[in-house]
């Protein structure tokens, strides 16, 4: 039996969707069946993957609109055991309000997750920034979730929230654990960076702090630019490291 990991975060730009992707990558490389579904209405993991070509590739809304069936959409990549969903035709601000009350009012989500959790699927899912009604479906039918935290001014003021949001949907998805918090963008020569994640570390339990941090790279921005995950694009570089570290400490875990 496969199993869920959501990425999810009250607040926005935290690296949700890196870690996603580079997560995916990474837990394919080892061998895991992975299905990297992307339920953001931005659809930034179609860039991600290096599928930004010409055209917008079907993907879950367009499944939810009823136009394509769910196996005409999953992705192949060139990594064997990597398959992509993405968000597919969704592109105003309107649509984005209609998808979010689509995939809150379908049970299509908890049905795609089991399907593939039948098949065997570990299911890395990047979720849209905040509570939204998609963030609590997705969390309503998961069984673990890592909240990225960005190392900044402020970081934890929103954590709570999150915590809170994860706490209150295990009460109907007890099967829901929480992995951890990930700081992500830590700087190394920069005190502020720094003082964050010291502050981090003394505020949360150490239980839900992965000791693994991600740290901001120059890499990462240039391998987002080239549209490839940085574990792929300069796998010695230290965020591909720590995201690769993450997913040997996660293939363990996952069971
Ligand atoms: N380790 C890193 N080093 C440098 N830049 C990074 C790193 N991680 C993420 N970024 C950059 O930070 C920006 C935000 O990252 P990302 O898109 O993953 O965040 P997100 O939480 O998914 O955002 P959103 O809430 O908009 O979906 C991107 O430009 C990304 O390339
Ligand atoms: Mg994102």
């Amino acid at each position: 039996m496969g199993t869920v990991l959501a990425v999810v975060s009250q607040k926005g730009g935290v690296g949700k969707t890196t870690t996603a992707i580079n997560l995916a990558c990474a837990l394919a490389r080892r061998g895991r069946k992975t299905l990297l579904v992307d339920v953001d209405p931005q659809g930034a993991v179609r860039h991600g993957v290096g599928l930004a070509g010409a055209g917008q590739p079907p993907g879950l809304a367009d499944v939810l609109a009823g136009t394509h069936e769910l196996q005409d959409v999953v992705l192949a990549t060139p990594l064997p055991w990597l398959r992509v969903l993405l968000a597919g035709s969704v592109s105003d601000a309107a649509e984005h309000e209609t998808y979010q009350a689509q995939v809150a009012g379908s049970p299509m989500l908890g049905e795609l997750f089991s399907r593939a959790r039948g098949r065997g699927y570990l299911v890395i899912v990047d979720t849209p920034p905040g509570l939204g009604a998609v963030t609590r479906q997705v969390l309503a039918h998961s069984q673990h979730v890592i909240v990225p935290l960005q190392s900044e001014p402020l970081a934890l003021q929103t954590t709570t929230q999150i915590l809170r949001a994860i706490r209150d949907a295990a009460v109907g998805n007890p099967a829901l654990v929480l992995d951890g918090v990930l700081l992500t963008m830590v700087e190394e020569g920069n005190a502020v960076s720094q003082r964050v994640a010291g502050y981090v570390r003394d505020q949360l339990p150490p239980e839900l702090l992965f000791e693994t941090v991600i740290p901001r790279t120059m890499a990462s921005i240039e391998a987002f630019a080239a549209g490839q995950p940085v574990v792929l694009h300069s796998p010695d570089d230290p965020a591909a490291l720590a995201y690769t570290r993450l997913a040997d400490l996660l293939d363990a875990r996952l069971s």
